[in-house]
């Protein structure tokens, strides 16, 4: 485990940033793994703008994202797909058909994994994998307890985790109760990953992940065992102030 320490969110977005285009200059043909919530934007803002100035190209990037809410279609403000289209793919140049999301509204959920997996190992598997975590930490949507040999699957949502993903929808009752995620072992298959950790909020998880055991009632823990695990945080996950 390598470990980065920052001072602020924006030095940590710029350090993920520069990984990644730095990635993508090395290999036009890198695939990506992503995430959605708050953490990584800062990073996919800085993506965008040097996309902009210094034309960077996603021509041949492909992205696999890490989960999708059941029952959310692209159309959804509140659906990941419609996040990573907002927040990065409609300001890159990255072909549509290369930017995979799980289809949270396919009829057999237990075929779209199956398909979203193999989707993964025929893409020769993921060179960069771009974590965020829970206050759980959890990854993706693997939860404390996932058997950390466990692929794409479908999870009943915690009460916890749909409340604090509650600020994403006008309503806590909008919060989809299921969603579809990267497993702990599809993670694991990653070239190489990168969590970031941000502000106070995450203190205690950054704690766990340093000082605990591993253990699959900390999913994050299961990345310790990956050869090119690298954590980003910064001082207010650091010192929880
Ligand atoms: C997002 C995901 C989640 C988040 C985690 C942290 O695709 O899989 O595991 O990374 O919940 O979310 P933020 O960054 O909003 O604190």
């Amino acid at each position: 485990m390598k470990l980065i320490e920052v001072e602020t969110y924006e030095q940590l977005s710029e350090k993920t940033s520069e990984l990644i285009i730095n990635k993508i200059k090395n290999d036009p043909h890198t695939k990506l793994g992503l995430a959605t919530g708050s953490t990584p934007l800062g990073a996919y803002k800085r993506l965008i703008a040097d996309h902009t100035k210094n034309g960077t190209s996603y021509e041949h990037v492909i992205t696999v994202n890490l989960d999708e809410y059941v029952g959310l279609a692209e159309s959804h403000s509140s659906s990941y797909r419609y996040y990573m289209n907002e927040e990065l793919f409609n300001h890159i140049n990255i072909k549509r058909e290369n930017a995979h999301v799980p289809d949270g509204t396919a009829e057999d959920l237990d075929e779209e994994c199956k398909r979203y997996e193999a989707l993964i190992d025929n893409l020769g598997g993921i060179d960069l994998q771009l974590l965020g975590i829970g206050q759980n930490g959890h990854i993706g949507f693997n939860e404390p307890g996932t058997p950390f040999d466990s692929v794409t699957h479908v999870v009943e949502l915690t009460e916890n985790t749909r409340r604090v993903n509650g600020r994403f929808f006008k309503d806590i009752d909008e919060v989809p109760t299921r969603a579809i995620t990267m497993g702990i072992a599809s993670i694991l298959k990653s070239k190489e990953i990168v969590l970031l950790i941000s502000g106070k909020q995450k203190a205690e998880a950054l704690h766990r992940l340093l000082h605990e055991e591993i253990s699959e009632q900390f999913p994050a823990s299961a990345l310790k065992s990956h050869p090119n695990f690298t954590v980003i945080y910064d001082k207010a996950a650091l010192e929880g102030v």
